[in-house]
């Protein structure tokens, strides 16, 4: 295939590569033949219609499901050659709902520790929230009186926790507003170059997927059907994508 292992590969490891990756439920296929790779230090953005996949193949890049065939590396190690709690620290995952144990800020963002058997210093949870833009006041904040913006930042933030070198966000600004959408965009940048942390970002945004993301991924019906640049959404190769962008479009 012409899109084999895509990707600028910044120091010639991709952060995920997927060779031929075969995903069932029963007998049925939900993911077949996917190849390609996610590059280390880049956002890559996933789009496709409901039912494509997407959330599944997620599942698949931290160790939630597992392939039925095909191989996949992390990081340059074979996923399964992975501890399960050591994959979920190094792929963290942030989901559109961004669920809030009741209590405060800080107690939300010690709760990754915690299932260390450890303690959050407040004052790096204070650093968290400072890099996702909300000030040290907000630790004591109780975290179902904060906005729906607000909590996807802390769950963002959540996920730093545990210092992941893979992000996976699964239509993370779909029931926000649109200032918070430009927010969390921007927050996501600044993440990503901050610490060099590779984002894979499912959007159904089009002009997100087109603005975030430094390639794009369109998957249809359990297939990866086109990888690339921007380009791949602005000038569709395939009459399929093409019809998928003007679906969007209304
Ligand atoms: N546990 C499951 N059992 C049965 N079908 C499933 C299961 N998980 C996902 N599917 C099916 O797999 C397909 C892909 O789902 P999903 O990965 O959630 O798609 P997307 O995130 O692109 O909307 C859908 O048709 C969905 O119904
Ligand atoms: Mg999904």
């Amino acid at each position: 295939m012409l899109f084999l292992f895509w990707g600028k590969e910044l120091n010639g490891v991709s952060a995920i590569q997927l060779e031929d990756i075969l995903y069932k439920v029963d007998e049925t296929p939900i993911l077949t033949g996917i190849t390609g790779s996610f590059a280390e230090g880049a956002i890559t953005t996933l789009v496709g219609p409901s039912g494509a996949g997407k959330t599944t193949l997620l599942k698949l890049c931290n160790g939630l499901l597992s392939p039925d065939e095909g191989r996949m590396t992390v990081l340059g190690k074979a996923i399964g050659d992975y501890e399960p709690t050591d994959l979920r620290r190094t792929v963290g995952m942030a989901l559109q709902q961004a669920p809030m144990i009741p209590g405060t800020v800080y107690d939300n963002l010690n709760l990754p520790a915690v299932l260390k058997g450890e303690t959050l210093r407040e004052e790096e949870a204070g650093r968290l929230l400072q890099d996702v833009g909300l000030g040290p006041e907000y630790l004591k904040r109780e975290a179902d009186e904060l906005s729906g913006g607000q909590q996807q930042k802390v769950s963002v933030a959540r996920t730093l926790v545990n210092r992941p070198r893979i992000l996976l966000l699964d239509e993370i600004t779909s029931s926000l507003d649109r200032t918070s959408v430009k927010e969390v965009e921007e927050l996501i940048q600044s993440i990503n170059k901050k610490y060099k942390v590779t984002i894979i970002w499912i959007t159904h945004n089009l002009e997100q997927a087109i603005g975030i993301g430094d390639s794009i991924w369109v998957m249809m019906d359990g297939e990866l059907v086109d990888a690339g640049d921007r380009t791949i959404l602005q000038s569709p190769r395939t009459e399929r994508v093409r019809q998928f962008v003007e679906g969007e479009r209304v």
